[in-house]
């Protein structure tokens, strides 16, 4: 248990346990004041992804300060080397950063990161080469620190001597930056700063010599005559120095914590070396669940609110990005390394909206390589005994040392040489990882009406799966035809070995139904994606009002059924056309009882939602899945009540597909940048935005989940999603950029 002012982010608690330590916070006082950091933390998922998102009232511009300020006798060293680190990108504020950002991204693209993978895979092979037959190492100082930062020299197109040096420098940069030296370590960090920015400064010069290599420096000197106002020398100088760090710590750390996470779960490390194509899922879970940037600084600009607390102009932000990794309002059981959740890319690790790291590909590269070779020619390996020390500072974590051990004769290459061969696909770039599917078996079949079957879904290898939350749903994967169906979950929710979901046959649906009730037979092996959860029940209502139409019933019964557990006050209205086409009517009734109100409209009792609604108390809240009509009819009802009080689940939508032939193209400005940006008729919001290489993150590209929201300053929006409640439609400040477009000619977007 710790509070707001115990908390020091220089204690060790800190370091070990970033998550952890403010796990009281996360639950009582997400946001809070550190009199200690003199800092606002921050630490649930959606108040630090906000921040992320808005970085004209959050500016990054401290993003590179020294968190404790410098003294005297430093600040003189510091001089002596003419010591001037200024704006580079990470730290740079609008609208100066986005064009710097687009005109440099390019050698960041996983096309052009393809050219590198070959080096990366030689380097892996040649340091495991080095220990392989020695049985025990510190894999920090065996691989992991060097293999990064040799891969950072060579996107850089820095030369690979004088790395002994640099290491040293590297880490004073982490200490001097992020960290609590005392007066004395200030003085011995000063000195490895002040060379190490004359280093990098000799090193610019050697290749503005010859800029016509292919690094990243050298695309940008070659830039520079056509952009002398984008690629200025500060900015190279700067970003000399800060590339070494951001390109070469960040992955160093993060190879060390997965490596480690992974080996202290057998389980699941021996799972990765059984199918390597979980991979690209496994380096997502540990960049969630143990990520080597655990914190990242703003500064707010105006008097706002984070999380409906007020932080006042100037106000210093730390926001804990291990923390919100670890938040079960967004995740689903958070601390389970869940190598098929789908959601795993979706950690703050790497930052998020403008400035979201622009190395992030070619570190997942590294990332996915490290273990590939790993757990291919050492899957024997273990952790040996040792207590784990961590450079302390608020922003970068990950153990010094690493000590491993392993048998050598079982090493599987002296068996069988040819594996040195094999390699699993990298992937990287957007949604990379959202193909990874989970293996079920239907362990049960029941016909619940005649056009509403029941399955019960278990792991083919009887393990759990994880908890998941009312209100989550699962795609299934219809076979090889191509289409995926989502299915709310159903059945008991505390119950970790079964998924349940009711599907109903539909004539002249998507072809996903049909194919489930043809197909999914007892004993059928299907695959799956989830569970995830875009329809979350709040536990801060006084109250709940469920209301289901037809087959809606599914996620709507997992709800009510969560809120007779929690002994919560709650009424569950449950309409159909007849009792005989409404499913899970008797179970309902029984764990219900009084609470259950059947509307059938071939009894008479039609539902009528005005009556339903009359008496809402206060503080109530009111959940609906159903029918279009059903849900169109309750949010004109609820068009005047306070935000929040009605929640609406869609299944499909249709609104991903695009007909050039009556879709009219606009103009999209950019107002922090002030670039512009054509939307051509065959293509939506997010494709044009990323082929400006402007990022923004997606997931379902239905308008469905939300993800891919941005701010909108103004223009009138034709508004497709089916996310956005109707008192954020009539603001007109937001947009789902997958689907939504322009009425006019125009929008300004505030990106
Ligand atoms: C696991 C490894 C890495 C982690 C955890 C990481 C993390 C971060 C974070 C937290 C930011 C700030 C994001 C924000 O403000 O929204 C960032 C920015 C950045 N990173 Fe990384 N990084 C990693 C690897 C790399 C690599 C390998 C490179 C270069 C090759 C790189 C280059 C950059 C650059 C240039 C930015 C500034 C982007 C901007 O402000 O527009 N990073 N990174
Ligand atoms: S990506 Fe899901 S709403 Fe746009």
């Amino acid at each position: 248990m710790g509070s707001a002012a115990e908390f020091d982010p220089f204690e060790d608690g800190y370091q070990q346990n970033p998550a952890g330590y403010v796990a009281w916070a996360r639950r009582d006082e997400p946001v809070f004041f550190s009199p200690k950091l003199g800092y606002w933390v921050v630490t649930r998922y959606h108040d630090v992804q906000e921040i992320f998102r808005d970085n004209v009232t959050f500016s990054p511009s401290i993003a590179l300060e020294n968190i404790t300020p410098v003294g005297e006798a430093a600040k003189e060293i510091l001089n002596s080397y003419d010591f001037g680190l200024k704006r580079t990108l990470v730290n740079e504020d609008e609208p100066a950063h986005m064009p710097r950002r687009r005109l440099l991204i390019e050698p960041f693209e996983p096309a052009q990161l393809a050219h590198h993978e070959p080096m990366v895979r030689r380097l892996a092979k040649e340091f495991v080469d080095r220990f392989i037959d020695k049985g025990a190492v510190d894999l920090v100082e065996e691989m992991l620190f060097e293999l990064p930062l040799t891969v950072a020299l060579h996107f850089l197109g820095v030369p690979e001597d004088d790395m002994d040096v640099l290491r040293r420098y590297s880490v004073a940069h982490t200490v001097n930056i992020w960290g609590r030296p005392d007066p004395k370590e200030q003085i011995a960090v000063a000195e490895a700063v002040g060379k190490f920015w004359q280093y990098s400064g000799e090193v610019l010069e050697k290749i503005r010599r010859n800029p016509n290599g292919s690094g990243w420096m050298q695309f940008a000197i070659r830039m520079q005559p056509d952009h002398p106002e984008i690629v200025t020398d500060s900015f190279l100088h700067s970003m000399m120095m800060a590339g070494i760090v951001a390109a070469h710590e960040t992955t160093a750390i993060a190879a060390t914590n997965a490596i480690k996470l992974l080996l202290q779960n057998r389980e699941v490390w021996d799972e990765i070396c059984a199918d390597p194509a979980l991979i690209p899922n496994a380096v997502e879970e540990c960049l969630r669940l143990d990520g080597s940037v655990s914190a990242w600084r703003r500064i707010a600009m105006t008097d706002t609110k984070v999380g409906g607390v007020d932080i006042p102009k100037g106000a210093k932000i730390l926001m804990m990005q291990s923390s919100a990794n670890h938040d079960e309002r967004y995740f689903e059981d958070p601390e389970m390394i869940d190598l098929r959740r789908v959601s795993a890319s979706e950690h703050l690790t790497f930052g998020y909206g403008a400035h979201q790291c622009m190395g992030k590909n070619l570190a997942r590269m590294e990332l996915q390589i490290i273990l590939e070779e790993l757990t291919r020619r050492l899957p024997q390996l273990e952790l040996s005994a040792q207590t784990f020390s961590y450079v302390r500072n608020t922003s970068f974590r990950g153990p010094e040392h690493l000590l491993v051990e392993w048998e050598p004769e079982l090493n599987p290459e002296r068996a069988d040489p040819s594996i040195l061969a094999s390699k699993a696909e990298v992937r990287i770039g957007p949604n990379a990882t959202k193909h990874i599917t989970r293996p079920v078996v239907v362990t049960q079949r029941r016909q619940l009406t005649d056009k509403v079957v029941r399955l019960r879904l278990e792991s083919p290898n009887g393990k759990p799966f994880p908890a998941w939350s009312p209100g989550s749903h699962i795609d299934v994967i219809c076979g090889d035809t191509g289409h995926s169906r989502q299915y709310s979950l159903c059945g008991d929710a505390t119950d970790p070995r079964g998924l349940e979901i009711a599907v109903l046959q539909e004539p002249d649906g998507r072809g996903g139904s049909a194919w489930v009730h043809d197909n999914a037979a007892m004993g059928t092996a299907l695959e799956i994606r989830g569970p995830r959860n875009h329809f979350r029940l709040d536990p801060g209502a006084t109250a709940y009002v469920f209301i289901a139409g037809g087959i809606g019933i599914t996620a709507i019964s997992a709800m009510a059924a969560e809120a007779q557990r929690r002994g919560m006050k709650y009424d569950l209205h449950y309409a159909g056309r007849s009792r005989r086409a409404m499913a899970m009517v008797d179970e309902l009734r029984a764990i219900h009882g009084d609470r259950l109100h059947l509307w059938v409209s071939d009894e008479g009792t039609r539902a009528s939602m005005p009556t339903i609604l009359d008496h809402l108390s206060q503080g109530a809240q009111v959940y609906c899945c159903g029918p279009a009509g059903m849900i169109a009819e309750l949010q004109s009802i609820a068009e005047n009540w306070r935000e929040g009080t009605l929640h609406v689940e869609h299944f499909t939508s249709s609104l991903g597909t695009l007909d050039p032939a009556v879709e009219s193209a606009f103009d999209l400005e950019l107002n922090n940048s002030g670039i512009t940006v054509r939307v051509a008729a065959n293509e939506t919001v997010l494709q044009a935005l990323r082929a400006a290489k402007v990022e923004v993150p997606s997931d379902c590209e239905e308008g469905l989940c939300g993800t891919c929201q941005v701010g909108v300053v103004s223009g009138s929006i034709d508004h497709r999603d089916l996310v956005l409640t109707p008192d954020e439609r009539a603001e007109g400040n937001l947009m789902l950029t997958c689907c939504s477009r322009a009425c006019g000619e125009r929008l300004i977007l505030d990106l």
